[in-house]
C-alpha cells in the first residue's frame, strides 16, 4: 500500500463522528414544497401518481402549508390548476385566478415568515397544453408569449408572490419579466429561472397533478433542452442571470447533476434543482412494492442533489424529510 497509514475506516467508525467529517449537510432550510391549488374542488383530490400530493382546495392548501410550516418548512412553489382552459391561458395572468386567490390567501397567512414562490408558466391554463402561444401552424410564439409572461408575474406579485419561477423555457423570458417587474414597481421581487430545463419523461404524474395533456400528442422539444446537451446548459443559465435571473434551477435534478455541478463552478448566483414528480413517484412505487426503503433513497437523492453543489432542492418529499430531518 502507498499509504500503510492511512485508514478511512477510522472517521467512519460512529454516527457522530461520520456526522462531524460530513462534506455535505442537508437542512430543513434545504427544502422547497411545491403544492398545487386547484379550482372548483370541494375537497383535496389525491394524485394517483404522486402518492401522499393533493390537488388542493384553497382551505386544504392552507393547512398543508401550516403544517408544512410547524415541520420547519419555510419555503413552497405554488402550481395553479384552472377550472377551465383556454388557447391563450388567461387564468394565468387574471387576478382573480385560481392561483392568484391562492397566492392571497399564502400571503394573508404567513406574511413574510414562509418564502411563497409562484410557478410562473401558461401551460397549466391553456387548453393545448403547451407552455406558450401557439400559432395556426402548431409552432409555439415565442416572443407573444413574452407579453404574457411578463403580465403573470406582475399579477402573482400583486397577489402575494415573494418569488417568481418562470419554467416556460421561452428565449428572453427573465428578462421580459424584470422588465414588466420593475415597470410595475416590484424591483424588489427575485426571479427564480428554471434556466437549464430539459424535456423529460419525468414530468409524467405532474402532467396528471395538473391535468395537462399536450394537444396531437405534441411535445416540448422545441423549448425545453434536449437531454444530449450538457454545455448548452451553461449558455441557458448565463443568459438568464445577464437578463436578470437571481435564482438559478436544473430540472430535472438526479438525471443531471452533472449540469449542476457545471453551474455551480461557473456562476456565483443561488443554484437549486427541482427533484421532479417522476422521481419521487419512482421511489415511491419502488418502496410500495417493497424493493427499495424510500426515505433513505430520498435522502441519499436529496444529499446528492446538495453534494453537486445546489444550494437548495424543490421537492415533494419535503414534507416527509423534514420530519427524518427533525428527529
Ligand atoms: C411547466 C412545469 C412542469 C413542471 C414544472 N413546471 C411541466 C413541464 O414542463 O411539462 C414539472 C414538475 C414536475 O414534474 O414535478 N409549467
Amino acid at each position: 500500500m502507498a499509504f500503510p497509514n492511512e485508514r478511512p475506516r477510522r472517521l467512519r467508525t460512529t454516527p457522530a463522528l461520520r456526522q462531524l467529517v460530513a462534506e455535505t449537510t442537508l437542512h430543513v432550510d434545504d427544502l422547497v414544497a411545491p403544492l398545487f391549488v386547484a379550482e372548483g374542488l370541494s375537497a383535496p383530490n389525491p394524485i394517483n401518481s404522486l402518492p401522499g400530493q393533493f390537488q388542493h382546495t384553497v382551505p386544504s392548501l392552507l393547512a398543508e402549508a401550516r403544517e408544512l410550516y410547524a415541520r420547519g418548512i419555510r419555503s413552497l412553489i405554488l402550481f395553479g390548476v384552472p377550472a377551465s382552459k383556454d388557447e391563450l391561458g388567461s387564468g394565468a395572468y387574471d387576478p382573480n385566478g385560481i392561483a392568484q386567490v391562492a397566492l392571497r390567501t399564502l400571503r394573508d397567512e404567513f406574511g413574510d415568515d414562509m418564502v411563497i414562490m409562484a410557478d410562473l408558466c401558461l401551460d397549466e391554463y391553456t387548453s393545448h397544453g403547451h407552455c406558450g402561444i401557439v400559432r395556426s401552424d402548431g409552432t409555439v410564439d415565442n416572443d407573444a408569449t413574452l407579453e404574457l409572461y411578463a403580465k403573470t408575474a406582475v399579477v402573482q406579485v400583486q397577489a402575494g408572490a415573494h418569488i417568481v419561477a418562470p419554467s416556460g423555457m421561452m428565449d428572453g423570458q427573465v428578462a421580459a419579466i424584470r422588465r414588466g417587474l420593475d415597470e410595475a414597481g416590484a424591483t424588489d421581487t427575485a426571479i427564480l429561472a428554471y434556466a437549464a430545463k430539459y424535456a423529460s419523461g419525468l414530468y409524467g404524474p405532474f402532467r396528471e397533478a395538473v391535468g395537462v395533456e399536450i394537444a396531437n400528442g405534441g411535445n416540448r422539444r422545441t423549448y425545453q433542452q434536449n437531454p444530449a446537451n450538457r454545455r448548452e446548459s451553461l449558455r441557458e443559465a448565463r443568459a438568464d442571470v445577464e437578463q436578470g435571473a437571481d435564482i438559478i434551477m436544473v430540472k430535472p435534478a438526479m438525471t443531471y447533476l452533472d449540469v449542476v455541478a457545471d453551474l455551480r463552478r461557473e456562476l456565483d448566483v443561488p443554484l437549486c434543482a427541482y427533484h421532479v414528480s417522476g422521481e419521487y413517484a419512482m421511489i415511491k412505487a419502488a418502496a410500495a412494492n417493497g424493493w427499495i426503503d424510500g426515505e433513505a433513497v430520498a435522502l441519499e437523492q436529496l444529499l446528492a442533489v446538495r453534494r453537486a453543489g445546489a444550494d437548495f432542492v424543490l421537492t415533494y418529499f419535503a414534507k416527509e424529510i423534514a420530519e427524518v430531518l427533525q428527529r
